[in-house]
């Protein structure tokens, strides 16, 4: 974890943006798998990690507006739980890690919420997305576990938004390193790339990377040669030649903050001229991004551009006609790159996406469009200095959806579906990097970039 000064600065730096009352802040618990015993790899809420920072199961924070104290429920560990588990610090010990003096037992949480709102006093909490925070604060604030959701506070939602989404250095330190477990994970995937493989071992191989190096992989691992398919998480073929591998893949370090890369290459080592074709528009939208994005441009500003280099790529293949700021400004390309030009990324893969859209990706100034693609766009808001996001065009060559546009006449008259229908065997190109503001314009994160164009990928699987 950081020092305790960088959770007492943010704990401070909150309680001034929250008018008052209290901020209830849940850690998570150990989640079983198939009985209590046997959990899921222990993952921290990111907001209880950000304003805490304590990596345990069990803790719940509480961070009192009025007054700007701090205040960490927990429980000591029994005998039992040392027998089991090792020698264990005390909690009050644990707590002055996050900078916080005053602990208080789990036992005490309901009289201190209940005690709360006798004196009136307003609690704020973010939507729960897991089912057991979910009846804890049913029980803590004594409404249905259905009316939780929607009693969140949007003040706080805005509020900690606000902060999570600037980076400070030592987060984006933590980024980068976590972008580099990435880079090793994609390039040992396009080494063993090769014809007969089954995707099974190659994702098998990235992810104990993402276990040497880190706290694990940042999302389930994508390793599919059936890359039309967004988020297939099939590894079960076994790779073709001739065929082209997606792989969609990230770490996170053991401090939690992630990395999200996506690279797409020849199973045989070797791009045909057709695939050569696609994948370099793709990269040519994935880089044109990186040479216009800068604080004060709109994300949804990068989104179109992308988009038009897209329509103009397909244009020019004869599967798409017209003009492109026609076909962008209609949503046509919206076909082959049915999703939105990236994210934001940091604690989470898709960084704070449990706080709510509205305020993550959008806020006051800028909604969420309606145009097919836009309307997947998971951020389209102003960029300032010190935001991640991700970069990920793509173009797919999808039969259900190809098929569905070409019965309904969908795409204006935009779209050539016989040649369309040509590559319906094609598969999917996606290329992802990872972006941070800077006051100047963007960086690329990560010291070393996965082999990226074509020559580069051939070379490298070649070596
Ligand atoms: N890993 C899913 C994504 O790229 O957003
Ligand atoms: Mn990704
Ligand atoms: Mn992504």
């Amino acid at each position: 974890m950081f020092d305790k000064e960088v959770y007492i600065s943010r704990r401070d730096t909150l309680c001034r943006k929250v008018a008052e009352g209290i901020i209830l802040l849940p850690g998570n618990s150990e989640s079983p798998a198939n009985y209590p015993n046997n959990a899921y790899r222990f993952r921290q809420d990111s907001t209880f990690l950000y304003y805490f920072g304590l990596d345990h199961p069990d803790y719940v924070g509480i961070i009192d507006v009025d007054s700007g104290e701090s205040i960490l429920f927990g429980d000591d560990y029994t005998l039992d739980d040392i027998i089991w588990m090792g020698p264990q610090p005390a909690f009050s010990d644990v707590a002055i890690k996050a900078g916080v003096s005053y602990t208080r037992s789990m036992d005490k949480l309901k009289a201190f919420i209940a005690e709360s709102l006798k004196k009136g006093r307003k609690i704020h909490f973010l939507p729960p997305y897991r089912a057991d925070v979910t009846l804890l604060l049913s029980s803590l604030l004594r409404m249905v576990p259905e009316a939780v959701a929607s009693a969140a506070s949007v003040e706080l939602a805005k509020a900690v938004v606000s902060m999570r989404e600037i980076k400070d250095s030592g987060e984006i330190a933590q980024i980068d390193e976590a972008c580099g477990i990435a880079s090793q994970m994609h390039c040992m995937a396009m080494k063993m790339c090769r014809p007969g493989i089954k995707e099974q071992k190659i994702a098998g191989a990235i992810e104990s990377v993402a276990l040497q190096y880190g706290a694990g992989v940042s999302f389930y691992s994508i390793v599919s040669q059936n890359g039309e398919t967004l988020h297939n998480h099939y590894h079960g073929n076994i790779l073709e030649s001739g065929k082209l591998l997606l792989v969609d893949a990230g770490a996170e370090t053991n401090m939690n903050y992630c990395s999200d890369f996506t690279r797409t290459f020849p199973v045989n080592g070797k791009f045909t001229s057709r695939q050569k074709a696609v994948y370099d528009i793709v990269l040519a939208a994935n880089e044109n991004t990186f040479r216009i994005a800068a604080p004060s441009s709109y994300y949804w500003e990068m989104h179109n551009a992308a988009s038009r280099i897209i329509a103009e790529g397909l244009i020019d293949l004869g599967i798409m006609r017209g003009n492109a700021n026609d076909i962008v400004a209609v949503g046509a390309q919206a076909l082959f790159m049915p999703h939105g030009l990236g994210h934001q990324m940091g604690l989470d893969v898709h960084d704070m996406e449990n706080i709510g859209e509205r305020y993550v990706g959008y806020d006051e100034e800028t909604l969420r469009s309606s145009t097919p693609g836009l309307s997947s766009l998971r951020i389209g808001k102003r960029l300032k200095e010190g935001m991640v996001i991700t970069v990920e065009p793509g173009i797919y060559f999808i039969p259900a959806l190809i098929a569905k546009w070409k019965e309904e006449k969908l795409g204006n008259g935009f779209i050539d579906f016989s040649k369309a229908e040509e590559y319906c065997n094609f598969g999917g190109i996606r290329i992802e990097d990872d972006m941070l503001i800077t006051s100047t314009g963007n960086r690329m994160l990560g010291s070393c970039r996965p082999p990226v164009t074509t020559v580069e990928i051939e070379d490298f699987m070649r070596q």
